[in-house]
């Protein structure tokens, strides 16, 4: 094996730090050389966190000028993915972007094309793809034990989700919107399980219905304002939805952090301004008359996806939590169940999963499974499902792409 690959990390927040930061330093083959964030409590934090002593920027541009990296990863807030995933392959560095691609499908094709001309990697952190359970159902889809797939659906229940309502993930402006925040995830596996069929028109309803001012779950007493943050907040005891953040996460989000850059990380969910949803419903028309349903909630104590999905030989149900599929044949027989076995690591094994395939891909040994085609795929069916909720109409694929 070469030398170790030197890999730089852009946006040292939760994902750059317990994720990508904590799986990249347990591997033997990869030095994380650089720590990049435009906040210098953070950045200092993720090196002291990480317990290692790379090289720490403060922006891209000064990263590029001085570091030769075999690879960054990009996991900035959305609207900055484009910007320091250009500058990164400018430099010469292989790319991993966590999702989404970009915030709009136009910077996302510019970031292909730049890909091709300078020669160099653009992945997508496409996690869901290495996940054992969509993994198998692939296999069986692709085994025709669904036959033609004609309709399809995903519920996704998320816990965490309402904390999008505390953070930049609130805002149309830095993620172009949660259809492609979030769903860009969701879109890409119904894409990729599908075998890529040409999406046609998507449809979008979308709203905040219970994480604003008018929906507090608590009676408001005179001279007691929510807020800001959950940490510092007078109605902690009476809030089901607070969200304490411990002493290592202070580290990175303390006081200290909150004065360089007014980033409150667990602002008041309800009081927050926002222009992003908390529940919504999308769907898609694909050719060969194939179409889904996609159903997204951010309220309640549930964190699950569940699929259905309808082939002329077969319906497969499946639980990503449960790590359950369960295939009923069309016409009778016997009904079968697959338990697939639980892996460690976050996101259900799927993101040690993605680094070790990014790793392996910059080696030049295997191809990219989730390409930035996939990437932009996905940007675009969340763009056109912001489009629809936001104009209140059914929005042609060819509008985007
Ligand atoms: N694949 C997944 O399952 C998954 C899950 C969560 C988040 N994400 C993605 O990961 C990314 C990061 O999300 P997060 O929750 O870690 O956000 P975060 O707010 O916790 O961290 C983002 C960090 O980026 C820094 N930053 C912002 N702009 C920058 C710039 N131009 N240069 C350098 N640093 C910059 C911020 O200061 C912050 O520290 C997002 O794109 C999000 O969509 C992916």
């Amino acid at each position: 094996m070469k030398d170790k690959l030197k890999i730089g990390i852009l946006g040292t927040g939760a994902r750059g730090v317990d994720c990508f930061g904590q799986i990249l330093k347990n591997r033997d083959d990869v030095e994380i050389a650089a720590l990049c964030d435009t906040n210098s409590v953070r950045r200092r934090a993720a090196a002291e966190i990480l317990n290692i002593t790379p090289n720490l920027y403060a922006s891209v541009d000064e990263m590029t000028a001085i570091e030769k990296l075999d690879a960054v990863i990009i996991t900035t807030k959305d609207s900055e993915h484009y910007i320091c995933a250009k500058k990164a392959l400018l430099a010469g560095w292989n790319v991993l972007v966590d999702k989404p691609l970009a915030t709009k499908a136009a910077d996302g094709k510019e970031l292909i094309e730049l890909a091709k001309k300078v020669g160099k990697t653009l992945m997508i952190g496409f996690n869901l793809r290495h996940s054992p359970v969509l993994m198998r159902l692939k296999e069986l889809i692709d085994q025709g034990t669904l036959g033609r797939i004609f309709i399809a659906e995903n519920r996704e229940f998320y816990d965490g989700g309402r904390t999008y309502m505390s953070r930049w993930n609130r805002f149309f402006e830095s993620t172009g919107g949660l259809w492609i925040h979030k769903a860009s995830h969701d879109f890409d596996i119904f894409n990729w399980l599908l075998g890529f069929p040409k999406p046609l028109r998507v449809s979008s309803f979308a709203a905040v219905n219970v994480l604003d001012k008018k929906h507090l779950p608590f009676e408001l007493e005179p001279g007691k304002t929510p807020g800001p943050g959950c940490n510092t907040c007078p109605y902690q005891d009476k809030c089901q939805d607070k969200w304490i953040l411990d002493d290592n996460a202070m580290k990175l989000w303390g006081e200290e952090a909150v004065a360089e850059d007014g980033y409150i990380k667990n602002l008041c969910m309800y009081t927050s301004e926002k222009d992003n949803h908390d529940n919504g419903l999308a769907m898609v028309e694909y050719e060969n008359d194939i179409k889904v349903s996609l159903f997204e909630t951010f309220i309640g104590s549930k964190s699950d996806r569940i699929y259905t999905i309808v082939g002329d030989k077969a319906i497969a149900e499946v639980s990503l939590m449960n790590r359950r599929i369960t295939i009923t044949p069309r016409w009778g027989g016997e009904i079968v169940t697959y338990e697939v076995p639980y892996v460690e690591g976050t996101h259900g094994g799927a993101d040690p999963a993605l680094v070790e395939t990014f790793c392996k891909v910059i080696r030049g040994e295997i191809t990219v499974n989730s390409t930035a085609e996939h990437g932009l795929l996905a940007t675009a069916l969340g763009q056109a499902a912001e489009m629809s909720r936001r104009q209140h109409r059914m929005v042609e694929m060819s509008e985007i792409l």
